[in-house]
């Protein structure tokens, strides 16, 4: 591998170079942890010549997104960012590393990867349907369900911002980050900014059965988080969650939907395929064991 050209330094990103990391690094998941920031910097212009970006989530450093400015390609910039990262996740005890590759439009990224021994692991495909269907597909669901009589009595939807969100953010991060001992209070406060106040949260008496978070761009309506308590699937919660939601982002303009299938999530594929939801993106990951390797 090449070695750093003089004069480039790897440091942390200051306050005020975020605007510029976040337009060479996009965030592609709007996960709810804030990612920190790398810059690759020299004293020429351009002076911001490359940026890396992270997550840090307790055993793993996630959300790792890493580019170089096309003029300065295979000059060991790249390389430099990522010994910057792996040695983040070293000295804060992670033991392991997850890229994210955007796989249709970075095709350097997997023989980059491979280089430092990350593997290939799950892909997360983003789709977009309209929203029409949905909502009638679910409202007719719904009220099926009613019909029924398989909502239990002491079922009830409350919104986001009536919901005990503590609970919330504890099923967000049990069942979406896979890390049930982050912090609930701090989390509560980051998918406070994420999601609309009107997403709903299904509760059985006082305790939360699952949430659906979406938000609105324009008339885009973004899920961003579908969760429910594991002894609750396959029964009226989700139903009633993606009714609620479908219903309450019309009224608010939604009109298209998108939603991300992570690989292998039959019901989601099936979702899909129902609404005839097309594909807008496809996220692979990448992950790197650093138990057992040496820095
Ligand atoms: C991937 C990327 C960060 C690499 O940055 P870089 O500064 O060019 O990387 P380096 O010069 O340190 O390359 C290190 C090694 O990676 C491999 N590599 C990098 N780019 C490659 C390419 N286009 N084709 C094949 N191998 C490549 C090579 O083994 C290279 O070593 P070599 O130059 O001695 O052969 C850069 O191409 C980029 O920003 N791409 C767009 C965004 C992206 O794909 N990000 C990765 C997602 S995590």
């Amino acid at each position: 591998m090449a070695c750093l050209p003089e004069g480039v330094r790897i440091r942390p990103a200051r306050d005020c170079e975020g605007p510029a990391c976040r337009m060479l690094l996009p965030d592609l998941i709007r996960e709810a942890l804030p990612a920190e920031f790398l810059v690759a910097v020299q004293q020429a212009p351009p002076h911001l010549i490359g940026a890396a970006c992270f997550r840090y989530g307790g055993a793993v450093l996630y959300s790792v997104r890493l580019r170089v400015i096309r003029t300065h390609r295979r000059r060991g910039i790249g390389s430099a960012l990522m010994s910057a990262v792996l040695a983040e996740a070293r000295s804060r005890g992670c033991d392991t590393v997850v890229a994210l590759v955007e796989t249709d439009r970075e095709p350097e990224a997997e023989p980059f990867l491979l280089r430092y021994g990350f593997r290939r692991g799950s892909r997360l495909t983003t789709v977009e349907a309209a929203a029409e269907p949905a909502r009638a597909w679910f409202g007719a669901l719904r009220r099926r369900l009613e019909d029924a009589g398989k909502i239990p009595e002491t079922a009830r939807v409350l919104s986001f911002a009536e919901a005990p969100k503590a609970e919330v953010a504890r099923l967000y991060a049990e069942a979406i980050l896979c890390s049930p001992e982050l912090e609930p209070g701090r989390l509560q406060h980051v998918l406070e900014r994420l999601a609309s106040p009107q997403s709903p949260v299904a509760m059985e008496g006082d305790r939360v059965v699952g949430a659906l978070l979406w938000s609105l761009e324009g008339s885009l309506a973004f899920v961003h988080a579908r969760v429910v308590a594991e002894e609750r699937r396959r029964g009226w919660v989700n139903v009633v969650l993606m009714a609620d939601a479908l219903e309450a982002g019309w009224r608010a303009g939604g009109r298209r939907l998108r939603f991300e299938i992570p690989d292998g999530n039959r019901d989601t594929e099936k979702l899909a395929s129902r609404l005839n939801a097309q594909p807008v993106r496809r996220l692979d990951r990448y992950v790197l064991e650093l138990r057992g390797r040496s820095p």
